[in-house]
């Protein structure tokens, strides 16, 4: 691989719809989606690497220190702890492992990013509290403030989100307080 070949990794990237579209669009980079439930993509880009990987609290992300340009990381909160995470400042010690988890990939990611290596994490807007706290805790500059993500089809749970927001009678519609609405923000790495 050319030395200069920009890396970007999608943790949690589930069945990795977002990076084959960037893969296709970007042949001179290369993307690579980690899962547990990861299924290959017959007739994929090579520059699209889709690798079996689950996180836990003492699971190191396997990829080199300071190699990675890029780091995408959605809708995966959700997965790793409940959704009611309304105060950001209180963990409920049901949830401390599952908090530590996000955490410790968060701190994973930090040390695969190069120096000015950036993380685009997506949680819907009833998450973001934790996740900027976190980004605070581990040494991140935020670079670019929560904001709704504009392209509803981002990815696959991005879509459902929005789907769900959409056509869900209950829930009041204002995209711009909705807990449920994907928000993007962007960090970058100080090390
Ligand atoms: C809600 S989906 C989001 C998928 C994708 N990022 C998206 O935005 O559509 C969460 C993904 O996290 C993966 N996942 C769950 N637990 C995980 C873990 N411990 N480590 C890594 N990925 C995990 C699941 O397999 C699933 O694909």
């Amino acid at each position: 691989m050319d030395k200069q070949t920009e890396i970007a990794v999608d943790v949690g990237g589930g069945k990795g719809e977002y990076f084959l579209r960037r893969a296709l669009a970007e042949p001179q980079k290369v993307f690579v989606v980690l899962d547990p439930q990861i299924e290959q993509i017959p007739d994929k880009p090579d520059n699209l690497f889709l690798v079996k990987w689950k996180s836990d609290k003492d699971v190191d992300l396997p990829i080199k220190p300071n190699s990675v340009d890029e780091v995408n990381i959605s809708m995966l909160m959700g997965e790793l702890i409940t959704r009611d995470v309304s105060d950001a400042n209180n963990v409920p010690e049901h949830l401390r492992k599952e908090f530590t988890q996000f955490r410790r990939i968060l701190r994973d990611t930090k040390n695969m990013l190069k120096s000015d290596g950036i993380v685009t994490i997506v949680e819907p807007r009833g998450n973001m509290n934790y996740v900027l706290r976190l980004l605070t805790d581990e040494g991140y500059k935020v670079i670019k403030p929560a904001s709704k993500v504009e392209d509803k089809n981002r990815s696959a749970f991005v879509g459902m989100f929005f789907d769900f927001y959409q056509h869900n009678p209950r829930i009041k519609k204002n995209e711009e307080t909705s807990i449920i609405i994907p928000l993007e923000v962007k960090a970058q790495v100080i090390k």
